[in-house]
């Protein structure tokens, strides 16, 4: 038997389809990268946002009747009877605590042509999910240390698709990190939410000294982690940055919105100016460090002056990179009730805006780096030219270069020339 796997989403959702893969391929059944070909689809669904969702409806119209079809993730978690009532075809949902238990869904119900779901959300870490298994990538390895989220941001689906926050044990994440560091890997990131509310009570261990002991273990070149709030911000986690090189000094702080009046709207714990406060202390103490983000425009309510705050605040962070949304309202959140009072044509000029400013800093950061330095991780080779390679460097900005070498190797590159969203080099031989 052949499967299928199509994700949408966040890293999360790439690391449970990764899991699900290590499930499936112990079964011996064959991955295949055509969707045609597969017997069993498996479609791991993102609910982020109204057209994300809309997604996998449009991909399951397309599946082949003789198809087994099941749906996980967030979408299957938050949306169980539309799934089945939009399309008949659909074999299996599963929700985001209960793909571990994909061999009993294809024995007890696929293979016996029975339909059926799972979406008990557990109120523990799983470890039923496999610690250590086979992943694609072979030099980035994700790392998930925790589940869920507590912080209910007014928009925001995730608490009720993840569940309350579950924390890894500190001993099985540090385990899997240094088994992939000896298997080869270089970059190691992360994975939860909420990460700066991970702890390991137990154990005493604290987020900061979580990366710290991880830093500690050989031949990881970057460790990065993925997504902090900023709300919870810890004066430890710069010391620790400090004392170790190999924290990549890079930090996606998403902070959604410049106004403190939409900030509060939104129920994010954190006004405009700590926000500020905080960028601020780390790059005086950490001058290397790049910040990214995300925003969304067009929440209920948001004024000219609250977009022009965002937009201020975008100019004084001058983050390397970041994501912008237009507000979509959501099941199950507050702010779905609040009337949704800008027009469409309004949230598309903020965004428009909003896209322009930062590409004109890119820009202006991307020229300053011509003729520098930087380290470049190899990614894999540059499908648009031939006989060239694409990387990253430590903070997330894709390099391209003529070279040889292999992903997850680390090469000095000299950069020549830039756009808007990349830059351009020649090796330092
Ligand atoms: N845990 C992370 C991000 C989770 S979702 C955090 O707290 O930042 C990723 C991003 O999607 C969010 O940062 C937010 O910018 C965006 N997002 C979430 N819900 C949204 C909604 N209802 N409409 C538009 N964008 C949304
Ligand atoms: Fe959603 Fe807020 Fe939790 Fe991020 S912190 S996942 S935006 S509720
Ligand atoms: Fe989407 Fe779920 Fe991630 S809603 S962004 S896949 S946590």
């Amino acid at each position: 038997m052949k499967f299928f796997i199509k994700t949408f989403g966040c890293q999360m959702n790439v690391n449970d389809s990764e899991k699900i893969n290590h499930i499936l391929s112990d079964r011996e059944m064959e991955r295949t990268k055509e969707v045609e070909d597969a017997d069993i689809v498996i479609i791991n669904s993102c609910a982020v946002r109204e057209k994300a969702q809309e997604k996998i409806f449009s991909f399951i119209g397309r599946l082949d009747q003789s198809q087994k079809i099941v749906v996980s993730g967030c979408v299957a978690q938050s949306e169980k009877d539309l799934i089945l009532k939009r399309n008949r075809k659909v074999d299996f949902v599963v929700g985001t605590h209960q793909f571990y238990g994909m061999n009993e869904i294809i024995d007890d119900f696929l293979l016996k042509n029975l339909k059926g779901t799972n979406t008990t959300l557990s109120k523990e870490w799983s470890e039923e999910v496999p610690d250590i298994y086979s992943r694609e990538n072979r030099f980035t390895g994700f790392i998930s240390i925790m589940e869920g989220c507590d912080n209910f941001c007014t928009y925001c689906i995730v608490p009720f698709t993840r569940g309350r926050e579950k924390y890894r044990p500190y001993r099985n994440i540090f385990d899997e990190a240094e088994y992939l560091a000896e298997n080869g890997f270089r970059e190691i990131v992360l994975l939860g939410q909420n990460v700066n509310s991970w702890k390991d009570q137990k154990e005493g261990v604290s987020f900061a000294s979580l990366l710290s002991r991880i830093a500690g273990i050989e031949k990881i070149k970057w460790i990065r982690f993925i997504t902090s709030y900023p709300g919870y911000y810890e004066s430890e986690l710069i010391d620790v940055m400090k004392q170790n090189r190999n924290i990549a000094r890079h930090i996606h702080f998403p902070v959604q919105s410049g106004s403190t009046r939409i900030l509060k709207k939104m129920g994010r714990n954190y006004t405009r100016e700590q926000y500020i406060q905080i960028i601020s202390k780390f790059k005086s103490e950490i001058p290397e460090i790049k910040f990214s983000s995300d925003f969304i425009v067009g929440f209920p309510g948001e004024s000219d002056r609250d977009f022009d705050l965002t937009l201020s605040l975008i100019e004084k962070a001058r983050y390397d990179s970041l994501f912008s949304f237009i507000y979509s309202p959501r099941k199950h959140t507050k702010a779905a009730s609040i009337d949704d009072n800008i027009p469409a044509e309004v949230k598309k000029k903020r965004l428009q805006l909003l896209h322009e400013l930062q590409k004109n800093i890119q820009l202006e950061a991307h020229g300053g780096l011509v003729g520098k330095e930087l380290e470049v991780m190899v990614t894999g080779n540059n499908m648009k030219r031939e006989g060239e390679l694409l990387g990253r460097t430590e903070s997330y900005k894709i390099v391209t270069f003529p070279g040889n070498h292999k992903p997850g190797e680390f090469v000095k590159v000299t950069i020549d020339s830039f756009g808007p969203h990349s830059l351009r080099g020649l090796e330092v031989i």
